[in-house]
């Protein structure tokens, strides 16, 4: 007899649940009608397989695995070769790898794991278990309800202005850091000049009571005294979930719990939700799945009675521009997370953020949270990032740590030309006009009729750029200022320096 087989036997021996196994010298698997069930008590955090659970049936095989973060995942095209099997997972985020090839070996030790999912490898041992304790360790599907539609709600007429803790804090967060943040919004002029949510990214969660209420984790006693603390600075506060089991960082989402949480997060008086695909990307595979499952969370919140922005963050799949209102969302992230350097940024600002058509008061598009201030990028490029992200009516969330704000990182974020362009009540976004090589024209036109205009240059090496008035829609220009310069310069100038990776940034008056 294989040893391997020996020992199998012996290891499911004691195991009166366990199914019939095939006799014979080297069959350990389960016979036609019989489950293997094995439990991970040991695992991989992420994704968490705790359970595997393979039946032979007269077809052939069948199985899935069960996971923390994905919940169920079936196996396909199972083969078995003496005390392995290997199998199909779906695989995610990786185009080139829609599948896995992973295998289940049963050795003395126990049965042996080993396959993937995105950027996590699995290996892992686990031991046979009976019913009840596969029973205790599946996953709870919970249906998600028919699409509706959420009316507007007047909220967010211009693109929403605040700080978030996520390019600075990560998972770094506690109530004395977010306290800060809230005062020196206010000493620093920032509140005044606009910004208003305090928002709290992933990382303040703890674990759900018996109750199934959400708690949140000891770094944040009391966030309905965070709340309070954040509104007597005439600012307002942030917080984020997922519609999956976990949030990107790993901490409970919401999953099975979204009325709950919504009625939680208006108790402790949030005016703000952050809604992360995260781990729901599994279940939430395709448009009606995503869109449901915003929708969900959009009427929870609808239901609460109290008013609460409320921010779609599945990174632009299935084209959320064109839904994201009807869902409920003020704002909806348009790509994946930047980062703090030039060529995310500029990828992101020029080339990732184009359905113009769908911002608008009450919905924006979010091509993600500010960097400047965070040190990754030259004035210049900070420059532009300001100038894309106000040309593009985009929400302003700084990122960066409020009690540092550098005098540059100030002067950009607080500038109130770029404010007024970017909160301009018309709600356009505004787009290139002319792409020439690295030099970009874009304009934007505002509620005075007049014209934003930025000319950019991606290039590596300063350029004269010219102002052709005519080729960007405009017959006459009665006054030009120039925002980064803060000043006003002769309307005839039409011949501009424009740095490496830097931007002029030009508001038209008077102009037809
Ligand atoms: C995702 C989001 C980020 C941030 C992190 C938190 O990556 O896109 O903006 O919220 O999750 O884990």
């Amino acid at each position: 007899m294989h040893r391997y087989s020996i020992a199998f036997a012996l290891l499911v021996a004691g195991l009166a649940s366990l199914p019939a196994l095939a006799r014979g010298a080297t069959t350990v698997l389960p016979a036609t009608g019989g489950t293997l069930r094995v439990a991970f008590d040991q695992r991989e955090p992420r994704p968490g397989v705790r359970l595997l659970e393979l039946t032979h049936t007269r077809g052939g095989w069948e199985g899935q695995l069960t996971s923390d973060w994905y919940g169920t995942m079936p196996m396909r095209n199972i083969v078995r070769s003496g005390n392995e099997v290997s199998f199909d997972i779906r695989n995610i985020n990786t185009p080139d790898a829609p599948v896995r090839r992973w295998t289940a070996r049963l050795t003395p030790a126990g049965v042996v794991l080993t396959g993937g999912v995105w950027f996590s490898e699995v290996r892992q041992t686990g031991k046979p278990v009976g019913a009840a304790r596969a029973a205790a360790l599946a996953h709870r599907e919970v249906p998600l309800p028919p699409l509706g539609t959420i009316a507007p709600d007047g909220l967010a007429a211009t693109p929403p202005m605040g700080w978030s803790s996520w390019n600075k804090f990560a998972e770094k967060i506690d109530d004395r850091t977010i306290r800060a943040m809230a005062d020196a919004m206010v000493s620093s002029g920032l509140r005044d000049a606009g910004y208003r949510y305090v928002n709290i990214d992933d990382g303040w969660q703890g674990e759900r009571g018996a109750d199934g209420e959400l708690r949140p984790n000891a770094k944040f006693p009391d966030m309905k005294a965070l709340a309070d603390y954040v509104h007597a600075r005439g600012l307002k506060l942030g917080i984020y979930s997922s519609p999956g089991l976990k949030t990107c960082a790993g901490y409970a989402g919401s999953y099975g719990h979204v009325e709950q949480d919504a009625r939680t997060f208006a108790r402790w008086g949030v005016d703000y939700l952050k809604y992360d695909l995260c781990s729901g990307e599994w279940q939430h595979a395709d448009a009606d799945t995503v869109r449901r499952t915003y929708y969900q969370m959009g009427a929870a919140l609808k239901a609460t009675g109290r008013p609460i922005i409320y921010s779609l963050c599945e990174y632009g799949r299935f084209d959320v521009a064109s839904w994201g209102r009807s869902v409920g969302g003020h704002l909806w992230r348009t790509t994946g997370d930047i980062t703090d350097d030039y060529a995310k940024m500029s990828e992101i600002g020029f080339e990732r953020n184009p359905r113009f058509g769908h911002a608008g008061p009450g919905g924006w598009n979010d091509p993600d949270m500010l960097e400047i201030g965070n040190g990754g990028m030259s004035d210049d490029e900070y420059r532009t990032h300001m100038t894309l992200w106000a040309m593009s009516a985009a929400p302003l969330m700084m990122g960066h740590d409020l009690r540092t704000t550098s005098p540059a990182a100030l002067a950009l974020l607080s500038n109130r030309d770029a404010i007024a362009i970017d909160q301009d009540p018309a709600g356009v976004q505004g787009k290139a006009a002319i792409v020439s090589g690295r030099q970009e024209i874009w304009t934007k036109r505002l509620s005075d009729g007049g014209m934003a205009i930025a000319l950019f240059n991606r290039g590596t090496e300063p350029v004269t750029m010219t102002l052709a008035p005519d080729e960007i829609g405009l017959t006459r220009i009665g006054g030009l200022r120039d925002i980064w310069r803060a000043t006003d310069i002769d309307p005839s100038a039409r011949s501009f320096t424009v740095p490496a990776h830097g931007t002029v940034f030009l508001r038209a008056r008077g102009a037809s």
